[in-house]
């Protein structure tokens, strides 16, 4: 079996295709703000420090599962256990990760289409196209469709040139051109009148607020959309690692680089912000707190470049393009999921498989587009508040307490022959036992009672 199916060629293409899974619009838009509004350099450090205890355990969970079986997450999680009822829950939960991987990428896909479509806007300003700029920029049906559609084909085109020739070659060139071109947009940002005020607003740390309890549990679950966990991407993934590699690096590697992208990205979009309130664009909420995700990215930063005539353009085209190089790179994990399975349980030819399923979320993209209103916020809330974080639960509940230890500790044994004697070994089936599915229970609880 596992010699007919993709297999990263090298713990490089891994450690991009993976990162290039977590490192997402979640790093950019969503994790600086957050950051600067609670306790800043404070909050970094509580978020580094969960993100190791509970979004790296479950990362791990995942890997170590997707390697052991060699195969996607339903037979994955059917092979955990003898037992009848616990392998067709099993393969329940892996159908149900399939749906809902599917599901955020028909909601990820609108998005990631508006970043291309704001790109090819500057391009056309840049071109002197101004209407035809407009149009691109100006919330609407067509437009939305359109760039939804270029974004569905672009994830799609990579999806269907298999792991090797389409994900790791994809991921290996387009994740260090995103860390680059972040470094030189922080670079560049940094210079800029007002900067340093947003620098220090980032990172003035304030204890008092980064501790609330209330902060940390909605830090858990964007800790758990940032690192792509609870769908079976990361299993999928952990599927295609050689046998001889040591997953513990290779997990706690992926787990650094998508925390020091999202760290990374606040040197960009905190400055940027107030290089923008110097510039005169408002940067604050009715209620005063910092603007950010859609409005952010969409309303603040291009008011901004509009500010800094033709260097503005440059840097929107750049930046736009980053941020669809992000999105990509974690869309292409997303679709994985379901045509890995199609193409393992069903025999069905790869690019078959891709263009049909990823036509299919194209079409549910269509509809939630047709009724943004009512279904855009709804996919986005089932599927990140409550399908994630249950999803992860199950699989804790597999690697922790339905998975035979000795079976787990030969998985790992396998790449890292002395894990027994290691601090991981130790720690990780404890955690992945007893103190993650508490936490993602508190999670799941405080989104559904608030
Ligand atoms: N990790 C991605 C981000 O931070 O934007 C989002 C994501 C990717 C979520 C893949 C879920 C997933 F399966």
């Amino acid at each position: 079996m596992a010699g007919s199916r993709g297999e990263f060629s090298s713990r490089f293409g891994f450690v991009m295709a993976a990162s290039g899974s977590a490192v997402g619009l979640g790093n950019i838009w969503g994790f600086p703000t957050q950051a600067a509004s609670n306790g800043g350099a404070a909050f970094l450090l509580v978020y580094l420090l969960l993100a190791f205890l509970l979004a790296y355990p479950v990362l791990m969970a995942e890997l170590i599962l997707g390697r052991h079986a060699h195969s996607n997450a339903v037979r994955a999680l059917r092979q955990v256990s003898p037992l009848r009822n616990v392998s067709q829950i099993g393969a329940l939960t892996g159908i149900v990760g399939f749906i809902v991987a599917s599901l955020i990428l028909s909601f990820y896909a609108i998005v990631a289409g508006w970043m291309i479509a704001f790109c090819l806007s500057a391009i056309a300003e840049l071109a002197g196209a101004r209407a035809f700029a407009n149009w691109l920029t100006s919330f609407g049906l067509w437009r939305n469709l359109l760039s939804m559609l270029i974004f569905m084909a672009l994830t799609i085109g990579i999806v269907s040139a298999g792991v090797k020739e389409g994900i790791e070659r994809w991921s290996e060139r387009l994740m260090p051109m995103l860390l680059i071109t972040l470094l030189a947009l922080v670079l560049y940002v940094l210079t800029l009148e007002g900067a340093m005020t947003g620098l220090e607003v980032y990172l003035l740390p304030d204890f008092s607020r980064a501790l609330s309890p209330q902060l940390i549990l909605d830090a858990l679950g964007s800790a758990f959309f940032s690192l792509s966990l609870g769908v079976g991407t990361m299993l999928i993934y952990g599927s295609y690692v050689s046998d001889d590699e040591n997953l513990p690096l290779l997990g706690g590697i992926v787990t650094l680089v998508d925390i020091f992208v999202a760290v990374l990205a606040g040197f960009l979009v905190l400055p940027a912000m107030y290089v923008a309130l110097h510039n005169g664009v408002e940067i604050f909420t009715q209620a005063g707190a910092l603007i950010s995700e859609d409005t952010l990215i969409f309303t603040v930063l291009p008011q901004l470049f509009a500010t800094m005539g033709l260097p503005g353009i440059l840097v929107a085209i750049i930046f736009f393009n980053l941020m669809t190089i992000a999105a990509l790179t974690s869309s292409i994990s997303m679709l994985e999921v379901p045509v890995a399975y199609a193409v393992e349980e069903f025999n069905a030819e790869r690019h078959l498989a891709a263009w049909m399923i990823g036509g299919l979320i194209a079409g549910i993209s269509g509809i939630i587009l047709l009724n943004f209103e009512l279904l855009f916020g709804l996919v986005v809330t089932l599927t990140t508040r409550y399908g994630q974080p249950i999803l992860g639960f199950m699989f804790c509940i597999y690697a922790g307490w339905l998975w035979r230890r000795d079976a787990l500790l030969q998985e790992l044994r396998k790449g890292y022959p002395n894990v027994e004697r290691g601090l991981f070994w130790k720690i990780w089936p404890w955690y992945v036992k007893l103190v993650c599915p508490l936490i993602i229970a508190a999670i799941i609880g405080r989104s559904l009672f608030g």
